[in-house]
C-alpha cells in the first residue's frame, strides 16, 4: 500500500474501499490521480468507491452509464450523509457564540392539573394544529363537524381524534371531534388510507362522503405536515454541533471508556473535533434513582446529586469554547410530565458557566439554525401504538412527529403530559433540525428538508433492554455542520 496515498486520503478527510485503493495504487501517480478525483467530485464522500472514480472519468464512460453512476452516488449520499468538506469547517474557538432560546417551559408553567386546565390544553392543541390544516388546499371550505353531519354531499372538516376502534369485520372507525360535535369516520380495510395509522388525540383533516347511517366514508385524511421542501438556512459560520443523549451517569452500564475516548477527541482531535462549537445533551443525562423497580441494583452511584456531580466532572473536560446545552429526560431530577422544565438550581450550580440548561422540549437557534430538541419519550407510544414502528428505527417515529406537527400526539399513554395553557409539544414553526434521544439508537437523515437526528447513548445494554431484545447502538455521535447542513456520525 502506498503510504502517500493514505496520507492524501487523510488530507481529504475520506476513506477508500479496497477496490478504489487497488485502482488508485496502480496509477502512475496515485496521489495526483486521487487529487483529480476529489477536484471533480461535488462533495467529499465518506468512503471513496469505484463509482466515484468512474464518475470522474467521464470521457471513458458512455453517457448513460455516467448518469447511472451519478444517480447511484446521489442515492448513496442520501443513505449515508457525506462527510463535511474539511475546507468548509471553521475553527470553533474563533467563532463567537450565537445561541438563543426561543421556546421553553422553564419558569412559565401555570398548570395545576384541574379539569379546566385539561380542556384549555386540548382546545389549544386543536386550535394550533387546526390552524395549520386550514391552510391546506384540500381543506378549503372545511366546516364545523355539527354542520358536516347535516350535509349529504362531500364534506371537509377538521377535528381531534377521540377514539380509534376496529369493527368486527376488521375495518376502522375513527371518532373525530371539534367544539361542535363528533363524527365517526370509516376507513375500510381495503382502502389505501388503512395503512396510514391514525393515533388517538392527533388532529386531522377529513375529506369524506356521509352515508345514510351517519358514518363519513373517508376519502382523504390530511395531516398538518411540513412543506414539501423546507430549505436549510444559509449561515456564514461553518461550525458544528455534536448531539449526544442518554449518558446515564450513575448506571453500572455507563460506558466510561467510550466517553473518555469521545472527551479526549473533543479536546484535541481532528479538524472535525476542532469545528465543534456546541454540544447538545438530549436528556437522561444521569440514570437517576427510583425510575424503575429495583433500579438500585444497577447503579454505581446511588445518590442522584452525586450522579450530577460526576456528570459535571465529566463535562469539565469539554473545551471551554464548546457551549454545552443540557435538557432533561425521563431519568432526570425534574417533574416527569412534559413539557419538563430545566434541571433545578441546586443541580445547575454544580456545573461551570459553559453549560446551559433548557427544558424538554426546547426550541433554540444556533447561528440562526432553528433546532427543536426533545428527549423522545413519546417514541414509546409510537412503537406501542403504530404497527411497523421499532425502537431500532427512531427516524420513522420522528417523521411521524413532523407529519402530525406534534412531538407526543397520544395523551394518556406512556408519555405523561402536563396540561399547560399552551401545548408546548405542538411543532409550531418548522424547525431546521429535530433532535431526539431516549431509544438508545442512532440515526441521521432528513424529512422534507428538516434534518432529523436521533442521538445515541453512553450506556451498554440494560437488563430491561435485554428482556425486550433491544440492542442499543451506543457511543455514536451525530455531528451537524451549521454552515452547510451536512452531517456525519462518528463512532467511539
Ligand atoms: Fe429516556
Amino acid at each position: 500500500m502506498d503510504p502517500r496515498l493514505l496520507d492524501a486520503l487523510v488530507k481529504h478527510g475520506a476513506l477508500a474501499d479496497p477496490a478504489a485503493m487497488d485502482f488508485l495504487s496502480k496509477a502512475s501517480d496515485p496521489v495526483a490521480a486521487l487529487d483529480r478525483v476529489f477536484s471533480t467530485l461535488q462533495d467529499v464522500p465518506l468512503v471513496l468507491t469505484m463509482d466515484h472514480i468512474r464518475v470522474t472519468e467521464m470521457p471513458l464512460v458512455p453517457e448513460s452509464i455516467q448518469r447511472a453512476h451519478l444517480i447511484a452516488r446521489r442515492a448513496a449520499e442520501v443513505l449515508a450523509p457525506a462527510a463535511p468538506k474539511l475546507r468548509e469547517l471553521g475553527i470553533a474557538r474563533d467563532v463567537p457564540e450565537d445561541f438563543r432560546v426561543l421556546r421553553d417551559i422553564t419558569g412559565m408553567s401555570t398548570c395545576e392539573g384541574t379539569l379546566g386546565d385539561f380542556s384549555r390544553y386540548f382546545a389549544h392543541r386543536l386550535k394550533a394544529l387546526g390552524g395549520m390544516l386550514r391552510t391546506r388546499r384540500e381543506l378549503v371550505g372545511a366546516v364545523e363537524i355539527a354542520r358536516a353531519r347535516k350535509l349529504s354531499r362531500e364534506v371537509r372538516f377538521i377535528g381531534m381524534v377521540s377514539e380509534v376502534r376496529t369493527t368486527k369485520r376488521g375495518d376502522r372507525v375513527i371518532e373525530v371531534e371539534d367544539d361542535t360535535d363528533t363524527a365517526p369516520v370509516f376507513v375500510a380495510q381495503s382502502s389505501d388510507l388503512f395503512k396510514d395509522y391514525v393515533l388517538e388525540d392527533e388532529v386531522v383533516g377529513v375529506v369524506g362522503r356521509p352515508t345514510e347511517k351517519g358514518l363519513i366514508i373517508a376519502q382523504q385524511i390530511i395531516r398538518p405536515d411540513v412543506p414539501a421542501h423546507h430549505p436549510f438556512p444559509v449561515t456564514e459560520d461553518p461550525v458544528c454541533v455534536a448531539f449526544v443523549s442518554d449518558v446515564h451517569v450513575g448506571s453500572r452500564t455507563f460506558l466510561t471508556d467510550k466517553w473518555a475516548h469521545f472527551s479526549t477527541w473533543l479536546g484535541g482531535g481532528d479538524e472535525l473535533a476542532r469545528s465543534i462549537r456546541y454540544l447538545v445533551l438530549a436528556g437522561d443525562v444521569v440514570d437517576g434513582i427510583g425510575v424503575y423497580p429495583r433500579q438500585e441494583e444497577e447503579l454505581s452511584i446511588d445518590d442522584v446529586y452525586a450522579q450530577y456531580e460526576e456528570l459535571a466532572r465529566l463535562l469539565s473536560a469539554v473545551p471551554d469554547h464548546v457551549r454545552v446545552i443540557v435538557l432533561p429526560g425521563n431519568h432526570d431530577a425534574v417533574r416527569p410530565a412534559e413539557p419538563q422544565p430545566a434541571l433545578p438550581e441546586n443541580v445547575q450550580k454544580l456545573f461551570d458557566s459553559s453549560v446551559s440548561f433548557v427544558g424538554n422540549p426546547c426550541t433554540f437557534t444556533l447561528h440562526g439554525v432553528r433546532i427543536l430538541a426533545y428527549h423522545g419519550r413519546s417514541m414509546d407510544d409510537f412503537v406501542y401504538s403504530m404497527p411497523g414502528m421499532s425502537y431500532a428505527r427512531p427516524l420513522d417515529g420522528m417523521r411521524e412527529m413532523l407529519r402530525r406537527r406534534h412531538l407526543a400526539p397520544i395523551y394518556g399513554g406512556k408519555t405523561p403530559i402536563a396540561p399547560e395553557a399552551e401545548d408546548h409539544l405542538v411543532i409550531g414553526e418548522v424547525p431546521d433540525v429535530l433532535v431526539t434521544g431516549h431509544v438508545h439508537a442512532v440515526g441521521m437523515d432528513e424529512y422534507k428538508g428538516v434534518k432529523i437526528i436521533n442521538a445515541s447513548t453512553w450506556q451498554a445494554q440494560t437488563a430491561f433492554q435485554k428482556m425486550h431484545n433491544i440492542i442499543p447502538q451506543p457511543a455514536r455521535v451525530p455531528v451537524l455542520n451549521l454552515g452547510t447542513g451536512r452531517g456525519i456520525i462518528r463512532e467511539f
